[in-house]
């Protein structure tokens, strides 16, 4: 008889051979490892399991930038875009690039204080400043993961590790048959679905859903728009006006986020359109080639918009480090895309929520010896 624990939720079942699915939450096969050959303990064991699960895709590299040397970057010429960036991956890779030139100051004289990482975000307690970011399409990455057993591992791990996850949007979901929304459901609301920038009349049925499932806040990675796959599936995405984005912040009754932001004039003409979110990111330079790191752009746009709308930026988070740095850059909250995707990859909800811990142990650590008594506090004077 060997014993399988459930890495979506934590149950344990007994049989001979591993069974399709948990008998509990119905997780796939994936999801079930047998007890005694190790549950994973640490990050690592989980990237060690995603590595393998993503081989030929993505290494889990210790340094995720996009560097040509990297399996997601090579032959890049018709090759579908995986895990990589756009084009010769010079976004992707300015996003590490501008996190790795910014420095942290040591300050260790002072009062002895335990760092508080917590905050606040729409209306909700936190437990460190750092979310998963919106991702989707998983299913289609070595067919090893569902893409619903995808959603509930970033969901239920981030609630586990104190924060929330948000979910993303791509060409097999529709409003009839959506993953994300059926997961959130289920999930009563603890997540945040990003929409692509799809028809106004789509966006709205899409909104509502995600009213009826108990979300705390909805949004629309505007950056999506040139997404070719999605009109390939009778699925066409737009760029959107300002008058666009109000008629959606007005029709919603939660609070709207755009995503996609770098520019601080588009992060003004967002704010004005009534959007209490704005996500400084450049999709993991996913959508653009050659363009610039989130964490240059940042400043400028904090700078613009602080105190008036929530900001948040993401693009080569790979550390608490490098979180502190974006908060210390003018960030409210920091969001984590590819290492949250390996870590439910290699190890469903128990993936992320070691991940997300490791992630929130570290930023303690940093805030520590940076002088820092809490992460809301943080500015740019710890840096050099
Ligand atoms: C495989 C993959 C799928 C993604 N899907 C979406 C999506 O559906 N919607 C969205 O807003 N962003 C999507 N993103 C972008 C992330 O939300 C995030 O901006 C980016 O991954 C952050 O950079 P990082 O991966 O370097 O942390 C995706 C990113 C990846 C790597």
């Amino acid at each position: 008889m060997t014993h399988w624990y459930c890495t979506l939720c934590h149950t344990e079942t007994s049989s001979k051979d591993q069974p399709e699915r948990c008998p509990n939450c119905s997780g796939e096969k994936i999801m079930l490892t047998d007890k005694e050959a190790g549950i994973p303990k640490t990050p690592e064991d989980v990237r060690d399991i995603a590595r393998k699960r993503l081989k030929g895709l993505c290494a889990a590299y210790p340094a995720c930038d996009g560097n040509f040397d990297k399996i997601c970057q090579k032959e890049a010429y018709g090759k579908p875009i995986g895990f990589g960036g756009a084009g010769q991956g010079a976004g992707f890779r300015a996003n590490a690039l501008a996190l790795s030139a910014i420095r942290l100051k040591t300050r260790v004289v002072g009062e002895h204080v335990e760092p508080d990482t917590r905050t606040r975000f729409l209306g909700l307690d936190l437990d460190f400043p750092v979310m998963a970011a919106s991702t989707a399409g998983i299913e289609r990455y070595n067919n090893v993961v569902s893409e619903v057993d995808f959603c509930r591992a970033v969901v239920r791990g981030s609630r586990e590790a104190g924060t929330i996850g948000w979910r993303g949007d791509t060409w097999f979901y529709t409003p009839e048959n959506n993953p994300a929304l059926r997961v959130l459901k289920q999930e009563k609301g603890h997540g945040i679905p990003i929409f692509k920038p799809r028809a106004q009349d789509v966006l709205k049925k899409l909104i509502s859903l995600a009213e009826e499932a108990g979300c705390p806040a909805v949004g629309m990675d505007l950056d999506g728009c040139g997404s070719t796959i999605m009109a390939k599936h009778g699925q066409p995405v737009f760029r959107k006006s300002m008058a666009e984005i109000r008629e959606l912040v007005e029709f919603s009754s939660l609070p709207f986020i755009a995503k996609g932001i770098m520019d601080p004039d588009d992060a003004e003409a967002c704010a004005e359109a009534g959007v209490k979110v704005v996500s400084v990111s450049n999709h993991g330079g996913r959508v653009l080639d050659s363009v610039p790191g989130t964490a240059e752009v940042l400043p400028e746009i904090c700078h613009r918009l602080k105190g008036r709308v929530f900001i948040t930026a993401d693009g080569g988070v790979r550390t608490g480090y490098d979180v502190l740095k974006m908060l210390a850059s003018g960030a409210d909250a920091v969001l984590l895309g590819r290492d949250i995707i390996r870590a439910a990859v290699g190890g469903g909800s128990l993936g992320v929520k070691l991940h997300l811990d490791h992630i929130h142990k570290v930023l303690k650590k940093a805030l520590f010896m940076t002088g820092q008594a809490s992460a809301r506090g943080a500015n740019s004077k710890i840096l050099c």
